[in-house]
């Protein structure tokens, strides 16, 4: 398909951002935004690049009432030689899809989905950072418009990618945090949501970050919804526990997000040595297991998040710590050279970069 780029009036130019250390996570947006239509009789249809700008939606559009809404998280990085890498962008695609697949939404043929992000992309290099630990977070999105209050799935979506140039997810960086194990809250249930990005989800998950915050914990980690014994995820984040230098993660349960920095850390822990395994992880097992020093160490992965230490784990009236507080070997090596991929600096054997024109 065709994409129209709408010229950029020039008072329409942001001014960028230039103290890359004050970029923190998603408070900054590009120029532009590819925005494309699609209706049940028609398809997709108008691919566009145009200014950034807010949507005027009807207050009954069916996003509001019924969040019909998926979303992804990828980045772009700005290589030393001066080229602009996307780290396995097929897989935000193919999961956008699946999580369409799950709450009703048209599939957005991946040609589309790919090419929409280069053309933005490659329109808005300049916007990249480049100081370590930056990158473009890139957002696609689909959302419901049709103005109707019955509830079914809607005829109308505006699927959008917008960009955002941005620093560590966690405003602390690269340092370790404090994580607090749900035990009334549960965020997905077999059978429900969970392994979509969706953000019912996410919204359903605030109020227990809320209550985790004002105790001092930065994130909350999520039980299994059925037996709420079994670790799931950190709603940002996948969960890795290292004993001595064999890595566990829970298994794709149906009911956690299947997390493109999961499967790379799966499959770049055992080229650095590592052996690694996915599945079903006790919650009081694991805590006995740090107690008594099995675990060395703990980490979160995600698109936003990269490779995030863990200093504290906190499940009921106990708090434990781990690595003594500091970042572990395995996280340090995994993050150095997972960034390192990403950024140029190292090769990538994978085959997992690709280059906006
Ligand atoms: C990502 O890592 O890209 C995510 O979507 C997590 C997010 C909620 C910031």
């Amino acid at each position: 398909m065709d994409i129209r780029v709408v010229p950029l009036p020039v008072d329409k130019m942001k001014t960028k951002i230039t103290e890359q250390s004050q970029l923190g996570f998603g408070k900054y947006f590009t120029d532009r935004m590819l925005v494309v239509d699609w209706k049940a009789d028609q398809g997709w249809y108008d691919a566009r690049i145009e200014p950034y700008a807010p949507f005027v939606l009807d207050p009954s559009c069916a996003v509001f009432h019924y969040a019909q809404e998926i979303f992804e998280g990828l980045k772009a990085y700005k290589w030393a030689d001066g080229r602009v890498a996307l780290f396995r962008p097929e897989m935000n695609a193919r999961r956008f899809n699946q999580s369409g697949d799950r709450i009703c939404m048209p599939e957005v043929p991946e040609e589309l989905f790919l090419d929409g992000i280069h053309t933005l992309v490659s329109l808005e290099r300049d916007w990249i950072p480049t100081a370590p630990g930056t990158s473009l977070y890139i957002r696609p999105a689909m959302i419901a418009v049709e103005p109707v209050l019955g509830v079914h799935p809607s005829n109308h979506f505006y699927f959008f990618v917008i960009l955002s140039p941005v620093g560590a997810y966690y405003a602390a960086g690269f340092k370790p945090i404090n994580i607090m194990v749900e035990d009334h809250y549960v965020r997905a249930v077999p059978g429900g949501t969970g392994e979509a990005k969706t953000g019912g989800n996410y919204a359903s998950s605030l109020k227990a970050g809320l209550e985790a915050k004002k105790k001092g914990y930065d994130q909350v980690l999520w039980l299994d919804g059925r037996e709420r014994s079994y670790i799931e995820e950190v709603g940002a984040m996948n969960m890795f526990f290292a004993y001595g230098s064999h890595i566990v993660t829970a298994p794709l349960s149906g009911s956690i997000l299947s997390g493109v920095t999961r499967d790379s850390v799966l499959k770049l822990a055992p080229t650095l040595g590592y052996t690694v395994e996915e599945c079903p992880i006790n919650v009081n097992e694991l805590m006995a297991d740090i107690r008594s020093g099995k675990v060395t160490e703990a980490f979160g992965s995600g698109t936003a998040a990269v490779i995030t230490p863990v200093g504290k784990l906190c499940y009921k009236d106990e708090c434990l710590q781990l690595t003594g507080g500091n970042v572990g070997d395995i996280t340090q090596r995994l993050y150095d050279t997972l960034t390192g991929i990403q950024t140029g600096k190292l090769n990538d054997e994978f085959g997992w970069v690709s280059f906006v024109e």
